[in-house]
């Protein structure tokens, strides 16, 4: 049989049709029970007037708990004022499961309670509506680098080595061969595709033990990953500000209603348009002097080091050149100041901090071993990684934009973990 969804109703109206789905919420008023359905497309106004149906629908009506499962039968009405400018004349209600004493109701709930209950707190109108932009976020990452020329190149999770330092490695025992790591990051293997195919990108959970508790941290996160060759650090620059322009103009073409839900003040977004601001690392902590904001010259920037350098501008900024000794092994030196290195972070506006991390990669053997050497890394582990600059190296460059940091940006939220199914967080591991 057809399904019929809420979304879909302006086609139906005034056809008597059946909708399942579940009850979202309802109220009563005299002789009449409002329903409000919820099929995953949408919400509905179903109307039930007594004197429309029989007495054991209308009984029902009233005793349906949050959550029941219930087909409803009732003729399509334009209604510009409800939600979706439609409503249902129900002529019949049928149960289909129970839902008795549902946890979660419309009134207010710690985080904590409904992270327990994560679940079924996916099922809220405002949940629904984050689940779809992320949805939206990631089909414009795919359609943006797929009509460009790149090919999707997973890398592995289960990896020999650390890709972006040792200190946040989950372990894991890998039969008679030791240890095995869970990836921090797909680059190492992203830039063996770019030695194959050019341009590819990676896009994959990744893993971190961060032991950091902020809104910004989980352990298990998806990143997405383009490397490109022959492409240097400005290039780089100008990759990253095309992709970030297209990914934020698709979620405001297509999930208005959406942001609505969430009442995300648009007009910020709508200010997302390249070009953005490119500033050095030094330019940032000159702007943190002149905010009176105590900063050793050396130190990476800093949760609120980033809010203050991003609050001085209108869109996403571009931070580069950042001191080598911050930063990761594999990055390149910049030729007119070794104690600098060819990285790149982009800022998001509003206090949401670094959303990509990127830089041109070093592609002189003898410079990449030094580096490993002093980061105290294995090297047998990075012979595969050493041959690609042993067999036709070129300069090369990319970055991995973290999804849920742009979700939580993009969707205007507190915290990272409503951005994503089921967080994965320090003191968090289920549901
Ligand atoms: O800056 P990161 O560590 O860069 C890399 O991993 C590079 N290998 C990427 C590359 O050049 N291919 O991480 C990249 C992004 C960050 O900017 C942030 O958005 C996200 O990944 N990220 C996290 N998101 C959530 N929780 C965490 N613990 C994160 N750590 C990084
Ligand atoms: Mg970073």
């Amino acid at each position: 049989m057809q399904k019929i969804y809420i979304k879909d109703l302006g086609q139906y109206v005034d056809q008597t049709i059946t909708l399942k789905g579940w009850l979202y919420n309802k109220r009563s008023s005299g002789k009449v029970r409002f329903i409000i359905l919820r099929d995953g497309s949408g919400l509905l106004q179903c109307v039930v007037f007594k004197g429309n149906v029989t007495p054991e629908v209308f009984e029902l009506s009233d005793k349906l708990g949050q959550e029941s499962s219930i087909e409803v039968t009732g003729k399509v009405k334009v209604e510009p004022r409800a939600p979706g400018g439609f409503e249902l004349d129900a002529v019949d209600v049928k149960l289909i499961s129970e839902s008795k004493d549902y946890p979660i109701t419309p009134k207010e709930h710690g985080v904590e309670f409904l992270m327990d209950k994560r679940h079924l707190w996916l099922r809220s109108n405002r949940q629904a509506a984050i689940l779809k932009i992320r949805h939206r976020i990631v089909k414009a990452i795919r359609d943006f680098f797929d009509d460009r020329g790149f090919t999707l190149m997973d890398a592995p999770i289960l990896t020999p080595a650390a890709c972006e330092g040792t200190s946040t490695l989950f372990e894991t025992d890998y039969f008679e061969l030791g240890k095995a790591y869970l990836t921090q990051s797909g680059q190492l293997y992203a830039e063996a595709g770019a030695m194959a195919l050019g341009k590819v990108y990676s896009f994959g959970p990744t893993f971190r033990a961060e032991k950091s508790k902020t809104r910004r941290h989980l352990t298990e996160f998806w990143m997405v990953e383009p490397e490109v060759a022959f492409n240097d650090l400005n290039d780089d620059m100008d990759l990253a500000e095309e992709f970030l322009e297209y990914i934020v103009q698709s979620v405001l073409k297509d999930r208005a209603e959406e942001l609505k839900v969430l009442e995300r003040d648009t007009t910020k977004l709508e200010a997302v348009k390249r070009p953005f601001p490119r500033i050095s690392y030094d330019e940032a902590v000159q702007i943190l002097a002149k905010n009176n904001i105590p900063f050793d010259y050396g130190n990476d920037l800093g949760a609120t080091d980033e809010t203050v350098i991003s609050s001085q501008f209108d869109r996403p900024v571009m931070v580069h050149r950042y001191p080598s000794e911050v930063k990761a092994f594999y990055m390149k030196r910049d030729p007119e100041n070794p104690k600098l290195a060819l990285a790149v972070d982009v800022l998001a506006p509003e206090g949401y901090g670094e959303i990509i991390g990127g830089s041109q990669r070093e592609d002189d053997l003898d410079l990449l071993l030094e580096r490993i050497h002093e980061h105290k890394l294995p090297q047998e582990a990075f012979e595969w990684y050493l041959d690609l600059r042993r067999f036709g190296s070129v300069p090369h460059s990319g970055f991995g934009l973290g999804i849920e940091r742009t979700v939580a940006w993009i969707c205007g939220l507190e915290h990272v973990r409503e951005t994503i199914p089921f967080a994965r967080m320090i003191y968090r591991n289920t549901p």
